[in-house]
């Protein structure tokens, strides 16, 4: 049902004061009937000869949460953010905005419009535009830069730090916080200015804190950043917006503003950055669900294994002020798993992203124990000992004898198989696959892995216990590797053929990096070691599902091994080491040499582009597999997964975004040509021959012609 303007923003009278209360589900963003709204009331309000100030509230305890990001790239229909914020600057009665909940993007850049913002304590204000690929838009950068100064704007708006209400106070950005009804304050507020008299402040025309700026900090700044932004416009137009604010008078300010938005609006990756937005909302929606399930509460949880792990996991649910009782099989690894827990926490201490009392508070909710018995009230367990199936079957039977009925019984594994670790209880339809990514109380990532037999009630409780602890919950289905791990065996393959092609490990990830992943994949291999990949190959040949004789199978990680090379930490592995640094070895160019001879293969220049496109061609037509049997719920949750969990840059949207991007039809033209040359690990999927053929995305819709 669509909203009208008067009910997207309703008018009432209190007294002398009018109160504007902007009620457009689900966040009051700034939709057309919303700024239709404002401006029919914002009029009425002036033209009430009863009303002697007006209150800009918003419903169900939230202001705005900036524009409406569903009308970004369709055609505008209403009146423009800049038609409201100039009735409220010109108003002669005072307008206050009433903070509560979020005044975000937009919707803060309507707050500073007007000359008086209050908020409730528990408000958060901020520009977030950054995150969407954007800046601000209506105004804020100019206006939010010259109340705090450039260099908190810097801070502010490059991060797109949301801050409390007490914080917007001391920056100059809000008037009076109150712990009471915020809407109580504000009429008071409004009258006490009324009384007063205006003429009323109008931010834009602020110079105190832009006047003398030294303009070297925008120069510093984008040379310390270049790197970070590399294949990004928001942040250094948001960098030009600033500085513009402190040089330009107030309306040029707003037209350079407008300009370098609609650069940002138009440009891929801000195209990309809101598809992630979406797509994390989505992830967290489980298909066929019936609207009566619910999840259960989680009060309290129970960590088995107190190794990186354990210890990370234990910490994400403490932060997140939920009890755990952490338990080992001896005390020196109780005691050793908490020294590092503790350890973890000095060093936030010490960078001041946690106060001493957060950190003691935390602390305060671990309770550790040997004893299984223990678990006995938990309302979900985690197993996060390591990856061996019959350990954690032992450790599954046990958990079936102790824990309530109703629990959830978690295991925290990367590739093995949830319904065997199941079926070692009577109960597998509490049984689930929570997969964390290291550190686990720093990766946002949540891979739920549902068994066969886990019932609704499990899959909705393990989603929604995710977002409790601050993650971003993806759900997959049971096989090999799940999402994340089958498709980084594909991306680990091809980068390994490439490697006996001809490309090196440096040549690999120079060209990943350059396509914006924090780290090529051998260093990252490197960093955290090369004997856990190696056993685990090992075990797989010795179960005869690896077969180290197929003419496919790459050997050169294994000779690595052989060769005592464990990676950063024996000082050498796909690198050598000094400390941290890594170098190019020419003895893995030899043992490249050595295994190409063996195999036949001539070695050539192989140059950034096919490295590209056959690392992530590779890892997307895996993709469109794990799509196509439902392993994954839908493409945008792959996006999801690599964005959050492997480093995929967001501002190229994730994996299959990037394929969309590209052209399913050109992609499918590389998959097929390379199915040619190499052979079956390039059998093209299914369902992207489907979708080229229908000419439709992902999703089924169709692509319009360019
Ligand atoms: N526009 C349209 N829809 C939005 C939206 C927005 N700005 N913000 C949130 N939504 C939608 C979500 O997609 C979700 O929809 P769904 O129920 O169909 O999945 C629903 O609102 C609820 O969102 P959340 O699940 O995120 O709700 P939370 O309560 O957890 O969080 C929030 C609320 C903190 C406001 C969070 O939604 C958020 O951060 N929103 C985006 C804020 C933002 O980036 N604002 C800047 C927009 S760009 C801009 O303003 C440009 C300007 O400068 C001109």
């Amino acid at each position: 049902m669509s909203i009208t303007a008067e009910d997207a923003v309703r008018y009432d009278v209190r007294d002398d004061v009018a109160i504007l209360t902007i009620d457009f589900p689900p966040v009051n963003a700034l939709g057309a009937p919303m700024r239709e709204g404002m401006v029919q009331r914002l009029r009425q309000a002036e033209a009430d000869a009863a009303v002697r100030a007006i209150v800009v509230i918003g419903a169900n305890d939230r202001f705005v949460a900036g524009a409406d990001i569903r009308e970004f790239g369709k055609a505008k229909k209403g009146p423009e953010l800049v038609e409201i914020q100039t009735m409220m600057e010109e108003s002669r009665k005072p307008v206050v905005c009433a903070i509560d909940g979020h005044a975000l993007g937009g919707g803060l850049e309507l707050a500073l419009a007007a000359p008086f913002r209050v908020a409730a304590s528990r408000a958060k204000i901020g520009l977030p535009e950054v995150n969407l690929g954007l800046l601000p838009g209506g105004g804020g950068s100019q206006r939010l830069t010259r109340i705090v100064g450039p260099e908190v704007a810097l801070d502010l708006i490059l991060e797109g730090k949301h801050i409390s209400a007490a914080k917007g106070k001391e920056l100059g950005l809000i008037d009076e916080v109150t712990d009471g009804p915020v809407i109580d304050t504000a009429i008071a507020f409004a009258r006490a200015k009324a009384q007063h008299g205006g003429p009323f402040p109008k931010t834009i025309e602020r110079t105190d804190k832009v006047a003398g700026t030294d303009p070297s900090i925008f120069k510093t700044t984008r040379e310390a950043n270049a790197k970070k932004w590399q294949g990004m416009v928001a942040p250094f137009k948001i960098v030009d917006c600033i500085e513009a604010a402190c040089t330009l008078a107030p309306r040029e300010g707003l037209a350079f503003e407008k300009e370098a938005f609609q650069v940002c609006l138009q440009a891929p990756s801000r195209a990309a950055q809101v598809h992630l937005f979406f797509a994390e909302r989505q992830a967290a929606k489980i298909e066929g669900l019936s609207a009566s399930v619910e999840p259960k509460p989680i009060r309290k949880v129970g960590i088995i294994g107190a190794g990186t792990m354990g210890g990370g996991i234990a910490m994400s649910c403490v932060n997140a002020g939920l009890p755990v009782v952490l338990l080992e099989a001896a005390p020196d690894a109780l005691d050793a798993g908490m020294a590092k827990v503790k350890s973890n926490y000095e060093i936030s201490v010490k960078r001041g992203s946690r106060s001493q009392a957060q950190v003691d508070k935390a602390l305060g909710l671990i309770t550790t124990t040997l004893d299984y018995t223990d678990l006995a009230d938990c309302d979900l367990v985690i197993e996060a000992v390591f990856e061996n199936m019959a350990i954690k079957k032992e450790i599954f039977a046990k958990l079936d004898e102790v824990c309530k009925p109703g629990a959830i019984l978690a295991t925290n594994t990367s590739a093995l198989d949830i319904d065997e670790i199941a079926s070692a209880t009577k109960r597998p339809e509490d049984v689930i696959g929570t997969h964390f990514f290291s550190p686990a109380n720093v990766m946002k990532l949540l891979e739920n892995v549902r068994g066969t037999k886990s019932s609704p009630e499990t899959i909705a409780t393990v989603m929604a216990f995710g977002k409790q602890v601050g993650k971003v919950p993806v759900l997959a289905g049971n096989c090999e590797g799940f999402i994340g791990n089958r498709m980084l065996r594909a991306y680990g393959t091809e980068a390994e053929h490439l490697l006996e092609e001809g490309a090196t490990p440096s040549s690999i990830d120079k060209a990943l990096k350059d396509f914006g992943f924090p780290m090529g994949i051998f260093l990252m291999r490197d960093m955290s070691g090369l004997d856990v990949g190696y056993r685990m190959r090992q075990g797989r040949i010795e179960a005869g599902t690896l077969d180290p004789n197929a003419p496919d199978y790459t050997p050169l990680a294994d000779r690595i091994v052989e060769a005592g090379r464990l990676g950063q930490k024996s000082g050498a592995g796909y690198y050598k080491y000094e400390g941290r640094d890594a170098t190019p070895d020419p003895e893995v160019e030899s043992m490249l040499k050595t295994i190409a001879k063996k195999k036949g293969i001539t070695r050539r220049e192989i140059g950034e582009e096919e490295i590209v496109n056959r690392i992530l061609g590779a890892m997307v037509n895996e993709g469109a597999k794990i799509l196509d049997e439902r392993v994954a719920q839908r493409a945008s949750d792959i996006d999801v997964t690599y964005a959050f969990g492997y480093g995929f840059p967001k501002y190229r949207g994730g994996p299959m975004f990037w394929a969309q991007q590209k052209g399913l039809d050109k992609l499918l033209e590389i998959i097929r040509a390379n199915h040619a040359r190499y052979g079956d690990r390039w059998k093209p999927a299914k369902l992207i021959e489907e979708r080229v053929a229908s000419r439709t995305d992902w999703n089924g819709a169709t692509i319009e012609a360019a």
